[in-house]
């Protein structure tokens, strides 16, 4: 199989310390520890060893239009490291010269002269895990850094060059009140950033959250909090794309994100990473692969995984992605990636449309603002 261009997940699985509401493959250093250097070395060579093993066994070619490095915390990286990462990458499958290349940086892990690095190594994307501007809201989430780490993490990343910047904010905090959130975002829109994820906390299974829940917004403040910071994002030209992402621009979407939302191919290398890889030839196969999870026994061997997705799965996994999108998609686009005819999707659309959920136009379907508002239960008619 060959690809004109795809995309690349890159996991980088430690953080200074595990939040209490993240259920991410990311793991704690040992209090006070820094990344040991000769396992940030063997990780690199892991990843590009793991790359590899991907490259050949779903015999790919072709250029790299996107690539992420997410977390955990990558920037717990030196930048020599991701400096070698991406010229490994690079040595083996070119990364275009458009390419839109992003790092995960957390305030605290990373200071001016570092995210320069950064970029002279070649990303030109930052994600900064900001999730709120409030000394008390980041102490409630167990976060690692302050207030004052959060606002120099933007000051440095425009001061290194970054002209394409994601801010992620959490909202529906402990003991948050409307106003809380919008302050947040009034700060985090002070700075003007291409990007912009805000989403609301949920509790996951496996996390401290879940087992010692603290006391949350209730409903009605969650949807009025929902309701001024949509309101707030919109007054400022942030045109929301997907459930919580915002654009300045419809050019300044992640595009990384977008392929995944649009059922895109990719690869994904590093601890517990997951990829979707379509063949073509000799049958047309959706596959999900997955690597080992835990830090050490990725080190060890890759022990790569995947699983076929069954014909009759594949209408949800497309539409669970591509009705998250504000513009939905073509109709000709769900054909394209699995191989149905739309067919497959008349009683859905029937029924969707019946409730008012689901809107078709010109051979594009998108769910309704009220169908956008109850997507779980959009889903559940498939
Ligand atoms: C994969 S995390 C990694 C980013 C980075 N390590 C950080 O935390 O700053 C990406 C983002 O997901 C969001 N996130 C993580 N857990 C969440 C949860 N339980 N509910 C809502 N958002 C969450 C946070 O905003 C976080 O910045
Ligand atoms: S820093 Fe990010 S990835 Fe790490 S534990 Fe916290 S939320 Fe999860």
């Amino acid at each position: 199989m060959s690809h004109s261009g795809f995309s690349l997940y890159v996991h980088v699985p430690w953080c200074e310390r595990k939040c209490p509401y993240c259920d991410f493959n990311s793991h704690a250093l040992p209090a006070g520890h820094t990344l040991d250097p000769e396992i940030e070395q063997a990780y690199v060579l892991q990843l590009l060893n793991d790359l590899d093993l991907d490259l050949e066994s779903h015999n790919l070619s072709g250029e790299i239009d996107t690539l992420f490095i997410g977390g955990g915390t990558p920037s717990l990286f030196s930048s020599d490291a991701i400096d070698q990462l991406l010229t490994g990458i690079h040595q083996r499958l070119p990364i275009a010269s458009h390419a839109e290349c992003t790092l995960e940086a957390n305030p605290g892990s990373s200071d001016h002269a570092k995210f320069a690095r950064f970029r002279a190594a070649g990303i030109n994307r930052l994600s900064l895990g900001i999730q709120s501007f409030s000394d008390i809201a980041l102490t409630a989430l167990g976060r690692v850094h302050h207030r004052d780490e959060a606002i120099a993490a933007i000051e440095s990343a425009r001061a290194a060059g970054f002209n394409n910047i994601n801010l992620d904010l959490m909202y529906g905090l402990p003991g948050q009140l409307p106003d809380d959130a919008l302050k947040d975002l009034a700060e985090a829109l002070n700075f003007r950033p291409e990007h912009i994820s805000w989403y609301q906390l949920t509790i996951e299974p496996n996390t401290v959250f879940y087992r010692t829940s603290p006391s949350l917004p209730h409903e009605n403040l969650l949807l009025e909090i929902d309701k001024i910071g949509l309101q707030c994002l919109k007054d400022h030209g942030y045109q929301r794309y997907e459930v919580s992402a915002f654009a300045r621009n419809p050019q300044l979407r992640s595009k990384h994100n977008l392929n995944y939302w649009q059922f895109g191919d990719y690869l994904g290398i590093g601890a517990g990473a997951h990829g979707k890889i379509t063949t073509h030839a000799p049958h047309h196969r959706v596959i999900r692969t997955q690597k080992t999870r835990a830090p050490q026994h990725y080190l060890a061997a890759v022990n790569p995984s995947q699983r076929q997705i069954e014909t009759q799965d594949l209408p949800l996994e497309f539409l669970m992605n591509g009705l998250r999108l504000v513009d939905g998609f073509l109709l000709s686009q769900f054909e394209a990636t699995t191989r149905l005819p739309v067919s497959t999707l008349d009683d859905f659309i029937k029924a969707g449309e019946t409730r008012g959920w689901l809107t078709r136009d010109n051979g594009q379907l998108r769910a309704t603002p009220r169908g956008y508002h109850f997507l779980d239960s959009l889903l559940t008619l498939i």
